[in-house]
């Protein structure tokens, strides 16, 4: 089975879609270990819920992102972990994180990469006026939202879209993808660069 450390900021429901998976026997991994930033973020209480160990590591504490990447790379090999899940973490991650796992640090985005990298890419895909957006799981390099794509799935944006309509419409496909395409990662081999 493969051993997942999940990284989480926000509302975990990726996180939950992958345990989900796991416990539905869909997917052969076991998730050792959550580390979250945010003192107050709903992933943690979800963690709490499918009682899996969870750890805060507060980026405010650290006083560099090598630092908290350090820390992190500590958490996960105690616990044997070999693959990283980034389900909404929104910190840059440094080389000492990558090259610790090397091919092995997955990640979802909301857009069709290599569109609307960064941060806001729902509302850099409304103003766009695109009619098609989605989502992507990639394995992680260092240049942000880059990295080989593992699976997509397209979803429409449609004429009264808030923000909230259209990531509500995206995160339903991400919960499918993510899942799958952590089981993809495992039978593909690791690119080289
Ligand atoms: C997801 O929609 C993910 O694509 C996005 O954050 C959300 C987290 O949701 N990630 C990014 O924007 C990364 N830059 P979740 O906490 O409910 O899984």
């Amino acid at each position: 089975a493969m051993s997942l450390g999940i990284l989480a900021s926000g509302s975990g429901s990726n996180f939950e879609a992958i345990a989900q998976r796991i416990a539905e026997g869909r997917l052969n991994a076991s998730i050792r270990l959550m580390i979250y930033n945010n003192p107050d973020a709903k992933a943690a209480e979800r963690a709490d819920r499918w009682q899996i160990p969870k750890r805060l590591l507060n980026h405010r504490e650290f006083e560099s992102r090598e630092a908290l990447d350090q820390a992190i790379v500590s958490a996960f090999q105690e616990q044997n972990i070999e693959w990283v899940v980034m389900a909404g973490w929104m910190r840059i991650v440094t080389n000492g994180l990558i090259d610790a796992f090397p091919g092995r640090v997955l990640n979802i985005h909301p857009s069709l990469l290599p569109s609307f990298k960064g941060a806001h890419a729902i509302e850099q895909a409304i103003a766009a006026q695109v009619r098609v957006t989605g989502c992507t799981v990639h394995r992680v390099s260092l240049e942000v939202d880059s990295g080989p794509i593992l699976l997509q799935a397209a979803v429409p944006l449609l004429p009264d879209d808030t923000p909230d309509t259209l990531h509500r419409r995206i995160q339903t496909q991400e919960h499918q993808i993510y899942p799958q395409a952590i089981a993809l990662a495992s039978l593909l081999p690791i690119p080289t660069e």
